[in-house]
């Protein structure tokens, strides 16, 4: 799939409690003011009508209820319908797309965490959003002890699934990491909203993409 120039994918992965919604959100801001840059900001699972009634589903059905299969299609079939309803008809009109998580969660997540085989997931990710891959993906790194202590007690479904399935969601990123050096930027996600935000304003501008 190939956009004008100015189409950017952005996508932002890590842990649940990481902070990454907040850096999309403020990069959101810097790119539409600072930069004059359209830009819109996406958020996964959901986006659509149809992908927020599937959101519904995942993260509030009742624990031990939905199969980890049906996790797997129901999280990629919420992307495919953004992808096409959203993504990617704002990246045709050569806007600059953010997104917090894409298919990378479902690799670290449903991959890493419940164990379905990554290489069939990729598959079903590559149906799913129609082959689009990120221009650029920010990884926002923290321990599994930090980002429970940041979550207050009100989570949903699968942040409520403890310590060690965040650790084995958080290695799966870190192989990601390695396996898709070209678009991945690690951040640490112990640092200030502010220095991580300058971080990754700055990766983008060494890479050309603002
Ligand atoms: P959300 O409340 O949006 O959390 P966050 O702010 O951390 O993104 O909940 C999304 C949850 O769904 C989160 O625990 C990660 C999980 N998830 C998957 O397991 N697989 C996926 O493919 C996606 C997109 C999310």
């Amino acid at each position: 799939m190939s956009f004008s120039d100015n189409a950017k994918f952005i996508t932002f992965e890590g842990i649940d409690g990481c902070g990454k919604s907040t850096q999309s959100r403020m990069l959101l801001d810097v790119l539409n003011k600072t930069h004059s840059i359209e830009t819109i900001l996406v958020r996964e699972p959901g986006g659509t009508t149809i992908s927020e009634s599937i959101r519904e589903i995942l993260l509030h059905s009742n624990r031990g209820e939905l199969g980890d299969r049906s996790e797997s299609l129901l999280m990629t079939a919420s992307r495919a319908q953004l992808t096409q309803d959203v993504i990617i008809p704002n990246l045709e009109l050569g806007k600059c797309v953010i997104a917090d998580r894409y298919s990378d969660s479902t690799l670290a997540y449903q991959g890493g965490g419940r164990g379905i085989d990554i290489d069939w997931l990729i598959d079903l990710n590559n149906y799913a959003t129609f082959a689009l891959v990120p221009d650029i993906t920010f990884l926002i790194d923290i321990r599994p002890e930090e980002a429970l202590r940041r979550l207050d007690q009100s989570t949903d479904r699968i942040e409520g699934e403890g310590i060690e399935f965040q650790a084995r969601v958080r290695k799966t990123y870190h192989d990601l990491a390695e396996k898709f050096q070209d678009r991945y930027v690690l951040l640490d996600g112990h640092n200030t909203e502010d220095d991580i935000q300058d971080k990754l304003l700055k990766e983008m501008m060494r890479r050309g993409l603002i």
